[in-house]
C-alpha cells in the first residue's frame, strides 16, 4: 500500500488547521485510536513475519512523518499566538513619558509662609509650639477661669493622659500658648510670632475643627494700643498688597488681654461683598499674664493677636466657605497653582 498519499493528506490538513482544538481534531483522523495510521498498525498482525517486519518499517517512517508534521504546526500555531499577544500589549517606548503631575502648596500654606515673611522684614521673630497643650498654658496662664466654657467638652479636644500637675491633655485650641512659652524663654523686648494648627469642636462656613492661626507678641517698656494698630494694619497692607483695606477694630473680651479688640476685615467679591469677617483677637497682655511670663507688669507691656490663617486666606481669594481648603478637590486647589 502506498503511504505517500496518506502523509501528504495528513500534511495538508495540519497546515489548514487554524488553531489548536482543529489541529488535535486532525490529529485523532491520523493517529487517534481508530486513525488511519493506526488502523494500519493494527493489520500488522495478519502479515507474516517478513512482510511484518518491512511493512512495519514503513508505517512507523510515515508515522514519524506525521508526527513531524503535527509537531511543526503546533509550534507555528504557538508562535503565531505569541506573536499576536506581543503585538496586541506593545508599548510604544517612543512615546513622550506621562511623568508625574505637577504639584503646587496649599492656599493655607502658601498664606502661613506670606505671613511669615511679611513679618520677619519688619524683625518679628518666628517661633513654633506644641500642637498637644497642657490645660495650664493652654487656658490657666492666660487668666482663663477654670469653669471657663472654652475649656468644657464642646469646644475642645481632649487627648488621653495627663501633664506632671495630673491634668488633662489637650490639642491647643489657639496659639496663645506659645506667648506664654515663648516669653519664658526669650529677653524683651519681643517680637514673635507663632503660626501652626490648632483644634476646636467647630463646623461651618467660616469654622473647620482643624485650622490654623498666627500668634503675635510684641512686649516692651514703651509701646500703646497704637503700635499694635500699626503694625497689624501695616500687615494687613502688605499681606493684601492694597492700601484702601477696610478694617475695623471692634471691642471685645479675651480673659488674657485688657483692653480687647476682634478684628473684622470685608470680603471684596463673592456672595459675600461688603460683608464683614473676623479674621483676629488682639489686645494688650493682661497684668497677671505678664506675670505668668515671668515678667512685671509695672515695667512691661505686651500687645498680641491671634489670627485665622484660613481667615486671610479666604479673603485675599475671595473663599466664600473655609471648609473648601479641606475638602480637598483637586478643582478647587487647581485654580491657587
Ligand atoms: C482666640 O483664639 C484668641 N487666642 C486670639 C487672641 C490672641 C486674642 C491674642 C487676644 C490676644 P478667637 O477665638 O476669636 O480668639 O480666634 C481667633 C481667630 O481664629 C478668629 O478671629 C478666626 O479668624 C480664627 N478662628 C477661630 N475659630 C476658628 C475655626 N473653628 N475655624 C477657622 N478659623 C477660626
Ligand atoms: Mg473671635
Amino acid at each position: 500500500m502506498d503511504l505517500e498519499p496518506i502523509v501528504s493528506e495528513a500534511q495538508r490538513a495540519f497546515a489548514a488547521a487554524s488553531d489548536a482544538a482543529a489541529l488535535e481534531n486532525e490529529k485523532a483522523r491520523f493517529l487517534g485510536k481508530t486513525g488511519q495510521l493506526t488502523e494500519l498498525l493494527k493489520g500488522l498482525g495478519k502479515l507474516d513475519p517478513e512482510a511484518r517486519k518491512s511493512e512495519g518499517a514503513r508505517i512507523n517512517a510515515a508515522k514519524q512523518q506525521i508526527e513531524a508534521a503535527l509537531q511543526a504546526r503546533r509550534q507555528a500555531l504557538n508562535d503565531a499566538l505569541l506573536n499576536a499577544r506581543l503585538a496586541a500589549e506593545a508599548i510604544d517606548v517612543t512615546l513622550p513619558g506621562r511623568g508625574p503631575s505637577r504639584g503646587s502648596l496649599h492656599p493655607v500654606l502658601t498664606t502661613w509662609e506670606r505671613v511669615e515673611q511679611i513679618f520677619r522684614s519688619i524683625g518679628f521673630d518666628v517661633a513654633d509650639g506644641p500642637e498637644i497643650e497642657t490645660d495650664w498654658f493652654n487656658f490657666t496662664a492666660l487668666n482663663s477661669p477654670e469653669n471657663h466654657p472654652a475649656r468644657s467638652m464642646q469646644d475642645t479636644f481632649y487627648v488621653e493622659g495627663n501633664d506632671d500637675d495630673g491634668k488633662p491633655l489637650l490639642l491647643r485650641t489657639h496659639t496663645s500658648p506659645m506667648q506664654v512659652r515663648y516669653a519664658r524663654m526669650n529677653k524683651p523686648p519681643i517680637k514673635v510670632i507663632a503660626p501652626g494648627r490648632t483644634y476646636r469642636v467647630d463646623s461651618d462656613a467660616t469654622h473647620s475643627p482643624m485650622f490654623h492661626q498666627v500668634e503675635g507678641l510684641w512686649i516692651a517698656e514703651d509701646i500703646s494700643f497704637a503700635d499694635l494698630k500699626g503694625v497689624y494694619t501695616d500687615f494687613l497692607r502688605k499681606f493684601f498688597e492694597r492700601d484702601d483695606i477696610q478694617v475695623r477694630f471692634r471691642p471685645s473680651y479675651f480673659p488674657f488681654t485688657e483692653p480687647s479688640a476682634e478684628i473684622d476685615m470685608a470680603f471684596e467679591s463673592g456672595k459675600n461683598a461688603g460683608k464683614w469677617l473676623e479674621i483676629s483677637g488682639s489686645g494688650q497682655v493682661h497684668p497677671s499674664v505678664v506675670r505668668n511670663m515671668g515678667l512685671d507688669p509695672e515695667r512691661y507691656i505686651g500687645f498680641a493677636f491671634g489670627s485665622g490663617l484660613e481667615r486671610l486666606a479666604m479673603l485675599r481669594y475671595g473663599v466664600q466657605d473655609l471648609r473648601l481648603f479641606y475638602e480637598n478637590d483637586l478643582r478647587f486647589l487647581r485654580q491657587f497653582m
